[in-house]
């Protein structure tokens, strides 16, 4: 069954936004095998606004762009299959898509046929577009393509992006594989660009341009609600985009794994450092995300310091999780007591500690330097 662990790929928008053609997407696929990131279990290749053309055919069905694509739907979908991967592409439950492409509301059984037929693996569903629309319940407009999509004959995996607005942890698990949590991230760790929500629950316009730290903070309210397949999509990570540091980087990634977002690349993939190659591709923090429990981490705000450091704890198969999460722009001195994060293990601890690889045996507690912004992972058995 798909999206059973949360979806690994790469998607075009934080980098490219609606800027791409063909060369581009054969050249990410190349450079997914050549990096390591296909082995890592990066597998979607999704196309998100941009790859259609910006209106309909004259009968009515979705089309790709040809000036981007000259050689067409199936030769791209053809290119991204031949070499092992899957494809996505982007639509929209209103009348429009956010960047005016045409959505599909009014012709969600038609656009599912379209997809199944092209072959397509991966459907991320957006939220723009349309007075019309928006005047239906999310749940009626997701809903709707949720069950053309199985009428559709294939299986695709369904990514609803209705940025949390109507707190879809409630509602958006039911309907789709996965579902936004929040409105769109920028490549910034702790600076916002927008993003006047800082909670969850939190009723504003003006929703975009939200840093790591505060997707992280919002996941503090909702993180109970993740179970296998009905992940909260933190949404694409910019690892590898803006100028985050190593630390900030680890902290991104430890904390989307962690807390079981799908894990979609972001960045263009001929300008990834080591640095960020190293992050995306560590197998212990992916093992994290793609854990079979499928449970996420919680913040443990008795053990945490507010505004300071982050301890966050969760269980995965043959032990528990603990994160370590330096808030601060300098470097802090910690000790860890694990038998007071009610672990449900207790005397002979062993702790590694992920991004290190640093290992103890029979601990209770860790004492360490964070340095800014890094976050710590450690595995305990
Ligand atoms: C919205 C989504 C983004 C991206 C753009 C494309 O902002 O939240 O992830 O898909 O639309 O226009």
């Amino acid at each position: 069954m798909i999206g059973q662990a949360p979806q690994m790929g790469w998607n075009t928008w934080n980098t490219f936004h609606a800027n791409y053609n063909a060369t581009v997407v054969e050249q990410t696929v190349s450079l997914l095998n050549s990096l390591g990131l296909k082995e890592a279990g990066y597998e979607y290749v999704v196309l998100d606004e941009g790859w259609q053309a910006s209106s309909r055919t004259a009968d009515g069905y979705l089309q790709i762009n040809s000036t981007s694509f000259p050689g067409g739907i199936k030769s791209i979908v053809d290119y991204v299959h031949d070499h092992g991967l899957k494809i996505g592409l982007y639509g929209d439950s209103g009348m429009l898509t956010c960047g005016f492409n045409p959505g599909s509301y009014g012709y969600e059984i038609r656009d599912a046929i379209t997809l199944a037929e092209w072959e397509i693996d991966y459907w991320k569903y957006d939220n723009c577009g349309g007075f019309a629309a928006m005047t239906e319940a999310p749940e009626v407009r997701f809903g709707t393509m949720k069950d053309a999509l199985a009428l559709s004959g294939r299986d695709i995996l369904y990514s609803v992006c209705e940025w949390g607005y109507q707190f879809p942890w409630h509602w958006g698990g039911d309907i789709g594989h996965s579902y936004r949590m929040s409105g769109d991230i920028t490549a910034s760790f702790v600076n916002e660009t927008g993003c006047a929500c800082k909670t969850a629950y939190c009723l504003n316009t003006g929703y975009a341009g939200c840093s790591v730290v505060s997707i992280i903070q919002k996941m503090r309210e909702i993180s109970q609600y993740q179970t296998p397949g009905h992940w909260a999509d933190m949404d694409m990570l910019e690892i590898g985009n803006g100028n985050m540091t190593l630390a900030m980087q680890q902290t991104h990634f430890a904390f989307w794994s962690a807390l079981k977002s799908p894990l979609i690349i972001g960045a263009d993939l001929s300008k990834l450092d080591n640095d960020s190659i190293s992050v995306l591709t560590n197998r212990d923090i992916i093992a994290l995300n793609q854990d079979p429990l499928g449970v996420a981490v919680n913040y443990i705000e008795s053990a945490s310091e507010e505004g300071s450091i982050q301890i966050w704890t969760g269980p995965v198969r043959g032990g528990n999780v603990v994160l370590v999460f330096n808030e601060k722009s300098y470097p802090q001195t910690v000790t860890v007591s694990f038998d007071q994060l009610n672990l449900n293990i207790s005397g002979n601890i062993n702790a590694k500690e992920l991004w290190s690889g640093k290992q103890w045996k029979h601990v209770e507690q860790v004492g360490t330097i964070l340095e800014p912004y890094q976050t710590m992972v450690f595995q305990l058995s």
